[in-house]
């Protein structure tokens, strides 16, 4: 027998408990052994549940108890996790975690306090998706090329709902957290940086790199408007928000930011909560992976499924899928030197001469207009909406920065990475 002590017994929480009991036929015949919920932890005891385990809120009574074989680690934030899963790391248990943020943090310290103590984590990165066991295992003959998911299914969801139904964003913002699907902070979705963290988890598999999120690029969401949205539509684009990780010679790339994508791509068709992963492999070539990427059972059936894995070996396989020597000599790519086409909006005075300094600016920079759109408004002005050939994001961001001092841009112009 196997004995689990759940610490944070929220939607994922619940979700755990209820599946281990509800599954406990299947689960005992694959793990080889029944495993049992011995303990939940939670703040407020006196908060209605809905499974039936033995609750406390001192989370020392799990850590502490020497029959407690796997800690699932459910709190959420990063420091009072980290705090806990050293403590039951260092006491000898098992750790689960589905927890983006504390591995995007200080997964390599705890792995290194792990060492060949099981330390699991596969719900933390798309949820149900299994991916951190395909990087680990099933593409482990392969150099990683390139990943490139759809790994926040809140913006994804908002994304999908303007799309479709032409409405805005903050009334769906609302549904997609009444549905369970957003972080405790919605900003973390929307803002992009549930997806840096999960990106960092997955390129720390592929490529043993070693980033933490303030080091990357990370855009979100929250500019996109329908006028980018009829642009892509009218060029065959939908607009998702992106999670890429790239090797580019000796470097790696990892940026998060929403992107227009070709309607022909199969990750255009990732829609709602869904998750979404294309990893190319240098041998396999280009693998799909798609899911619901959060909710709780979800996001329970990948802990389970960790669970699982322990009670059957008890050995967990590094967490680096590569070892570093292989790999080590791979460094981030500064963003300022990522390739990429653009699209622009910007909010112009509509009036003779106009397009011409745009169309300089940008050339200044020797940036390439591949596409351009105008659409008037009533108020004198016009949107200009605009896609570009491929350039550096330095003289991108140098050029947006000559558009905004011409005196007849009115707003600081918007911009989104064309990825085809
Ligand atoms: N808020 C996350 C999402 C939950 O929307 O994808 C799963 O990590």
């Amino acid at each position: 027998m196997i004995n689990v002590g759940i610490i944070g017994v929220g939607t994922v929480g619940e979700s755990v408990a209820k599946i281990l009991h509800d599954n406990r036929d299947i689960i005992s015949a694959r793990a080889g052994k029944e495993i049992v919920v011995k303990k939940g932890v939670v703040r407020d005891l006196k908060k209605a549940r809905s499974v039936d385990i033995p609750l406390t809120d001192n989370v020392d009574e799990v850590l502490e108890d020497p029959s407690i074989d796997i800690v699932v680690e459910l709190m959420g934030g990063v420091e009072a996790p980290y705090a806990v899963v050293k403590k039951a790391l260092k006491s000898g248990k098992a750790v689960v975690t589905a927890n983006k943020a504390l591995l995007a943090y200080h997964r390599y310290e705890l792995q290194d306090i792990a060492k060949d103590i099981p330390f699991e984590f596969e719900a933390s990165v798309a949820g149900g998706i299994p991916i951190i066991k395909a990087l680990k295992d099933g593409l482990s003959a392969n150099h990683i090329e390139s990943i490139k998911g759809i790994i926040n299914g809140t913006a994804n969801y908002i994304l999908t709902k303007m799309m479709q139904d032409g409405v805005d964003f903050e009334p769906i913002l609302e549904e997609a957290q009444e549905l369970g699907y957003a972080e405790a902070d919605p900003t973390f979705d929307i803002g992009g940086f549930d997806a840096a963290h999960k990106l960092l988890i997955l390129a720390s598999i592929a490529y043993g790199i070693d980033a933490k999120p303030e080091d990357i690029l990370i855009e979100g969401i929250e500019k996109i408007t329908q006028e980018d949205i009829v642009f892509a539509k009218e060029f065959g684009y939908t607009i998702k928000l992106l999670g890429i990780a790239k090797k580019v010679g000796d470097f790696v790339e990892l940026r998060v930011h929403p992107a227009l994508v070709s309607k022909e791509k199969m990750i255009s068709k990732v829609d709602g909560v869904m998750n979404g992963i294309s990893v190319v492999g240098d041998k396999v070539g280009e693998t799909m992976y798609y899911g619901p990427g959060a909710g709780g059972d979800a996001t329970a059936s990948a802990v389970i499924s960790d669970i699982i894995a322990i009670a059957r070996n008890g050995k967990s396989s590094p967490m680096l899928g590569f070892k570093r020597p292989l790999e080590s000599g791979l460094k981030l790519l500064e963003r300022e030197s990522v390739v990429s086409r653009y699209y622009l909006r910007l909010l112009v005075a509509d009036r003779p001469g106009v397009l011409a300094k745009v169309s300089q600016a940008m050339g200044e920079e020797n940036i390439s207009i591949e596409t351009m759109l105008q659409k008037p408004r009533s108020d004198e002005s016009a949107s200009l909406l605009l896609a570009t050939h491929l350039c550096e994001e330095r003289a991108m961001q140098a050029a947006l920065r000559r558009l905004f001092d011409l005196e007849s841009v009115k707003e600081h112009p918007v911009m989104i990475r064309i990825e085809d």
